[in-house]
């Protein structure tokens, strides 16, 4: 018997290391997802390059391309229904979508980010964690709302600081677990069905 397997559309903005994981894991029968195209707001990333090395489709939407937030916003979802996706798995994706893109694909879009959410939201969660001189960091996997990294918590890891850290080589000891814990993930949402009821992701 043929299942077919859930499709995923990848939006990034740099080197894809989280994007390759899921490439990686897409690469064996038994993994329950395939990454069907990959998204970016700009040309000439390593994202980019990944995806084309693994014969995968990519597309670009850069904001200056655009007369608005919204009209971009619009576009990025047009082209990533294109490919008709399961889920949208923003990995490394440094800007925020808007409601014209969540709409359209309703709690089926996921980010990951560097730190234990509910602290240190945005663009430097690893820098940001090592300024305020915390003990325990990691990263969050959540399903997108309109805000900041603020949207309902799927999975969490944790990674310890050390006391040498800098802050590129703290970002690298978490990267290594978010690409677990989001190949992980994306396996189990596309296994499983699920609902958010208030800032809970329910599983069933
Ligand atoms: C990841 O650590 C991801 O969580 C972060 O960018 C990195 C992407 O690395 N995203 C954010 O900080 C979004 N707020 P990659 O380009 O090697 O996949």
């Amino acid at each position: 018997m043929i299942v077919a397997r859930a499709r995923v559309v990848v939006l990034a903005s740099g080197g894809g290391t989280t994007l390759q994981a899921l490439i990686d894991a897409s690469s064996t029968v038994e993994y329950p997802a395939a990454v069907v195209a990959v998204g970016s707001d700009r040309y000439g990333i390593g994202a980019l390059d990944r995806a084309s090395a693994a014969d995968i489709p990519t597309f670009v939407a850069p904001p200056d391309e655009y007369p608005d937030r919204a009209t971009w916003d619009a576009a990025l979802a047009e082209s990533t229904a294109v490919y008709r996706p399961d889920i949208v798995v923003l990995a490394g994706f440094m800007r925020l979508v808007g409601a014209a893109f969540l709409d359209r694909f309703p709690h089926r879009v996921i980010n990951t980010h560097p730190a234990l959410s509910p602290a240190f939201p945005g663009v430097h969660g690893p820098r940001d964690a090592l300024a305020y001189g915390v003990k325990i960091t990691g990263c969050t996997i959540f399903v997108v709302d309109e805000g900041v990294d603020t949207g309902p918590i799927v999975a969490q890891a944790s990674v310890p600081v050390l006391d040498d850290d800098d802050e590129a080589t703290l970002h690298e000891r978490i990267k290594e677990r978010e690409r677990e814990i989001l190949v992980q993930t994306v396996a189990e949402l596309v296994t499983d069905t699920y609902r958010i009821e208030g800032r809970k992701v329910v599983r069933s």
